[in-house]
């Protein structure tokens, strides 16, 4: 499914901070977003799930598979949000209910977004958290959040991201906090999930070495647009903007990976 942005712009408190941002995700295909800290990489992601903060205001064109989302009755926005798209928040604490077990977590999401029995949630349960590579995933399901080194718990935020089979994930940012061994695993996962289940995925990063290694698609963004745009190969080998030029200078040669995956 296809998500596409159109003219996205967001303001908070009078300060604009999406200035008509255009992306497009496709079925299969990891698009990077890159930019400066404060660029507007999350509040693109909050606004196409609708959860911006209060006082925001909002116009242009968010569809996925051409529903308009930007203006969907709140009701039928919460089916979408956790159930066809989903979010690996930037903070894993904000992903994961510290109180709740993990299997809990990913149960919960499926009984209400799927209607499954309790059994069928569990065995979906444990399924997920093996997909994600969450050793013992039987016991794993009774443990809770900070039982969980920062690399699993992350693991376990996209296994809950997944709970639903969404077809769009948005991965805000989803290996900052980790040592670069266990980013490479969760950026590794992530380009499989995409591959197997044919998810439309937005990872957002900083990081165009990580970009390198993972995305079809890279687009970089500045003061809240998007300033460059285009196939991984072209972007990072020949960008046209000065500004992805001077992020692409900033970083060891040795991190622009040739082919990528
Ligand atoms: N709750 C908020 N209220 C008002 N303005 C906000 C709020 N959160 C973020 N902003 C502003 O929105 C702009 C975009 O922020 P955003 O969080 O999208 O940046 P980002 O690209 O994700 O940065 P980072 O790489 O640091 O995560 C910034 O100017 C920021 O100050
Ligand atoms: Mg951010």
């Amino acid at each position: 499914m296809t998500l596409d942005i159109t003219g996205l712009k967001v303001s908070i408190g009078g300060k604009d901070v999406l200035r008509g941002v255009d992306l497009r995700l496709q079925e299969g295909r990891v698009h990077g977003l890159a930019g400066e800290s404060g660029s507007g990489k999350t509040m693109t992601g909050l606004a196409v799930l609708g959860l911006l903060p209060h006082g925001s205001r909002t116009s242009g064109s968010v569809t996925l598979g051409g529903r308009e989302l930007l203006t969907m009755a709140p009701r039928e926005l919460n089916k979408i949000r956790g159930g066809e798209v989903a979010m690996v928040f930037q903070d894993p604490a904000t992903s994961l209910h510290p109180m709740l077990t993990i299997g809990k977590q990913i149960t919960e999401h499926m009984r209400h977004h799927l209607g499954l029995g309790k059994r069928e949630a569990r065995a979906r349960a444990v399924e997920l958290l093996g997909k994600v590579r969450i050793p013992g995933a039987e016991e794993a399901c009774g443990r809770y959040p900070h039982q969980f080194s920062g690399g699993m718990r992350q693991r376990v935020a996209i296994a809950v991201a997944l709970a639903c089979s969404p077809k769009v994930l948005i991965a805000d940012e989803p290996t900052t906090a980790l040592d670069v061994t266990v980013q490479a695993g969760v950026l590794r996962l992530l380009r499989g999930l995409c591959d197997e289940l044919g998810l439309a995925v937005l990872l957002v990063t900083h990081d165009l070495g990580v970009m390198s290694a993972v995305a079809d698609e890279v687009s970089v963004m500045r003061d809240g647009l998007v300033v460059e745009t285009g196939p991984r190969g072209r972007v990072l080998r020949e960008p046209s903007h000065p500004y992805t030029r001077s992020l692409l200078d900033s970083l060891p040669d040795a991190q622009i990976e040739e082919g990528g995956r």
